[in-house]
């Protein structure tokens, strides 16, 4: 593996985990670390440096800024929002509190056409801003190299020290050219794009490798993509002694169970299959309230891995597939709860061991498909969509029963086959369906049917905060409503859930 890198110090902004995205994606290495953490790059000796954006003041008393020294080692620096105006300040530029807040999309125009930065960039183009203070005086030996109507500063530099700075953030997509700009960064710290994903995948098994060496480690593994992956890149790492628990619940798709011991058990590690269906099935009896259906589920889940685990005895690690919107989402402040999520990831409380491995929690979520496919994981599981914990338990509505359970799974196969013999699957950001708890009068042949109607659903959402209904082509709901009414026994009717979320949930539970 190539040794450059870019190193990302952190000032505390929402985006930050973004800018190290945006340089991986230019096949650059990038790491990101908290601001304090200058010895870093001593230690690590990057490329290039990225001063991120961040919710301070340069004058506030604690303000946390970079020391002079960083400008001063012939690293290309780029400073970002407070970057920028930390690099200012620090090196005798003054920043000020402006009147009016910048925010959102903001029209700059590039002053000075000959910086490496902006090459190739629009002389006016839309960036995305979020600021107070900004650079009032930029430092001796600095220009500015564009502006904005509020912010005369919107860029500097200074060309022979290789030092950068924008208010803007070229990280976020709203951004017009925020791409090129990272391109140009890049080609500015010389370095030679070789990395790749199968490089992060290389070294983070090395660095298991490392810090693991014979120590024994334990996995949820719930067929999920995070999980999956975690557990294809310890088993690389440490091979048998790594033991996989796969808690079957029995609310799982048709032949997932299946599915996910056929692909783990070609993997060297100790897979361990528990096939749960009739006690969870049991706990469900005459439970009919989603969020109680919810808690047991989740409790029953970490009673089966606690039983489970200590038939392994202590472990040393145990793995968890978090990754990056995850930390984001955690750190978030309270919220209203709609309903609790159970992740299978959350255990540790009951589990013997040292300590957590998270080797997934700096990427996002195509980057972790992009590692499982380097791993050789199949890419059906790889570019799954999302499940919940629960499973089909919240997506039949009322009690759960054996006969409701397949009737679920199978429409819900029907459903998936013909979205994808369609080639709808790729663009759809989730679909299922659902067994609602209604029966209706149909006809049969020459008999009256009175059975259950199916809900199918298909959204469309980039955080699943909210979501509007997909508009799935008729013919394919027609040819999908006809198989299932056709092929499941106990379903006489079909409908199409067309409500966005608000007010609707994805699922329906
Ligand atoms: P809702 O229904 O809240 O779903 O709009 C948003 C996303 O979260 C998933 N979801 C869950 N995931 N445990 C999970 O692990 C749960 O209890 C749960 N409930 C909803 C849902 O599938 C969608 O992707």
């Amino acid at each position: 593996m190539s040794k450059e890198m870019i190193l990302v110090l952190d000032f505390g902004g929402q985006y930050n985990q973004l800018i190290a995205r945006r340089v991986r994606e230019n096949n650059v290495y990038c790491e990101v670390h908290n601001a304090a953490d200058f010895d870093k790059v001593r230690e690590m000796k990057p490329s290039g440096i990225i001063l991120t954006g961040g919710p301070q003041s340069v004058y506030a008393d604690n303000a946390s800024l970079p020391p002079a020294e960083i400008f001063d080692m012939g690293v290309p620096v780029l400073g970002i929002c407070y970057g920028a105006q930390a690099m200012a300040h620090v090196l005798g530029g003054s920043v000020q509190s402006a009147d009016v807040s910048e925010y959102g999309k903001t029209e700059v125009e590039v002053i000075d056409t000959t910086s490496k930065l902006f090459a190739g960039v629009e002389r006016k183009s839309v960036t995305w801003m979020s600021h107070t203070d900004r650079i009032v005086n930029v430092p001796e030996k600095f220009k500015v190299t564009a502006s904005s109507h509020d912010c005369p500063v919107a860029a500097m530099e200074n060309e022979s020290k290789k030092l950068y700075a924008v208010q803007f953030h070229p990280e976020v997509v709203h951004t017009a050219e925020g791409m090129k700009i990272f391109s140009n960064f890049v080609d500015i710290c010389g370095v030679s794009r070789d990395w790749k994903m199968s490089s992060f995948v290389t070294d983070t098994i090395a660095k298991l490798k490392e810090k693991i060496g014979d120590g024994k480690v334990l996995c949820a593994l719930s067929g999920g993509v995070d999980s999956s992956v975690a557990a294809a890149l310890l088993s690389k790492a440490v091979g048998k002694n790594l033991t996989c628990v796969f808690v079957d619940h029995g609310l799982l798709r048709k032949n997932e169970a299946k599915e996910v011991a056929d692909v783990f058990g070609k993997f060297d590690l100790n897979f361990v299959a528990v096939d749960a269906g009739e006690r969870f099935l049991s706990k469900l009896r005459g439970v009919t309230e989603p969020e109680r259906k919810r808690k047991i589920i989740g409790e029953e889940f970490i009673r089966v891995f606690e039983e489970e685990s200590k038939k392994i005895g202590a472990v040393d690690y145990l793995v968890q597939g978090t990754i990056y919107p995850d930390v984001i989402e955690s750190g978030l402040g309270k919220s209203a709860v709609i309903k609790s999520h159970h992740n299978v990831g959350g255990l540790p409380d009951f589990v013997d061991f040292k300590e957590i491995v998270e080797p997934l929690r700096l990427l996002f979520k195509d980057e972790v498909r992009q590692a499982g496919r380097e791993l050789g994981l199949p890419e059906n599981l790889v570019s799954r969509q999302p499940f919940p914990g629960p499973g089909l338990g919240i997506r039949i509505i009322g009690e759960v029963t054996a006969d409701k359970v397949k009737i679920v799974q199978d429409a819900d196969a029907i459903y998936r086959e013909e979205i994808a013999r369609a080639g709808l699957d790729k663009n759809l950001s989730q679909y299922f369906a659902a067994l609602t708890n209604m029966r209706s009068v149909g006809v049969m042949g020459d008999g009256r049917t009175y059975d259950f109607a199916i809900a199918l659903r298909a959204v469309l959402t980039s955080d699943f905060m909210t979501a509007e209904a997909a508009q799935i082509p008729w013919d394919v709901l027609t040819l999908v409503a006809n198989r299932i009414v056709n092929e499941v026994k106990g379903v006489n009717r079909v409908m199409y859930d067309c409500t966005s979320k608000p007010p609707a949930t994805i699922e329906f539970e």
